[in-house]
């Protein structure tokens, strides 16, 4: 089975059909810029636009940077506040005249490792933590996924967590690669003190540097590096819209 993927990022909005049972891409993807304000609808024309490129007629799964439920936006850090409140799923079915899913971007991006990724058969209590432009969280108990934990911002030396080790931070203060794996080192070992996880997936764009970084960052859980890396978000938001 195919449905379309899109996930929606703070730098840019990608897309692609997916075989979901493989977990892969069936063409390339098409990539257009985030529209600078993100608002809304701006955001919707691409997510209309890309499956008109595709000239797609069946579900798509549409990822999110910020909680949602029920298809609304709840929260929206990185992108335009106008988002807070908005049915995001209402504005992109009324857009797109498809059947739409909206998920957390992490969320999305965790689905698919533990499908077909890194995390893929293992049990317990399983966490994907994605670097980016923030830090987003994805919880897993026994493969189930518990949505919308937001552990990037939980508090560390007074500030928020993704303010001081997403990989944005990295970029912006400068940082060496062992400064910065300190900082994740120490946000870790938050995160593993409060839910004691078997195994941590680590994604977002800085994953594919992974040999730079996670070398230094010593804690207790293994921690192994995403495998379908820029891709997950596509392949989680597929997934999401073909459950049913
Ligand atoms: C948002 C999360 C999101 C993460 C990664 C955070 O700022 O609050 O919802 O998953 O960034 O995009």
């Amino acid at each position: 089975m195919e449905t379309l993927g899109i996930d929606i990022g703070g730098s840019g909005i990608k897309g692609a059909p997916v075989d979901v049972a493989r977990g892969e891409l069936t063409q390339e993807r098409l990539r257009i810029p985030t529209p600078i304000p993100s608002k809304p609808k701006a955001v919707a024309e691409v997510v209309a636009e890309i499956v008109a490129h595709f000239g797609w007629t069946g579900q798509v799964g549409v990822t999110f940077p910020g909680v949602v439920t029920d298809g609304v936006a709840r929260t929206a850090a990185n992108v335009d506040h106008e988002w807070i409140g908005t049915d995001a799923r209402a504005l992109f079915a009324g857009m797109t005249g498809l059947p739409t899913v909206v998920l957390n971007d992490a969320d999305a991006a965790g689905v698919a490792e533990v499908a077909v990724g890194a995390a893929r058969g293992e049990g317990g209590v399983v966490l994907m933590l994605t670097f980016g432009t923030g830090i987003g969280s994805a919880l897993f108990v026994d493969g189930h996924l518990v949505p919308n934990t937001e552990l990037g911002h939980l508090e560390i030396r007074g500030k928020e967590a993704e303010k001081r080790a997403s990989d944005h931070a990295r970029e912006e203060d400068e940082l060496s690669w062992s400064k910065w794996a300190g900082r994740v080192e120490e946000y870790l070992r938050h995160v593993e003190a409060l839910f004691s996880p078997s195994l941590i997936v680590i994604g977002g764009g800085v994953s594919k540097k992974a040999d730079k970084f996670l070398p230094l960052v010593k804690v207790k859980t293994r921690v192994v590096p995403a495998t379908l890396q820029n891709e997950a978000g596509i392949v989680g938001a597929a997934m999401a819209a073909a459950l049913p």
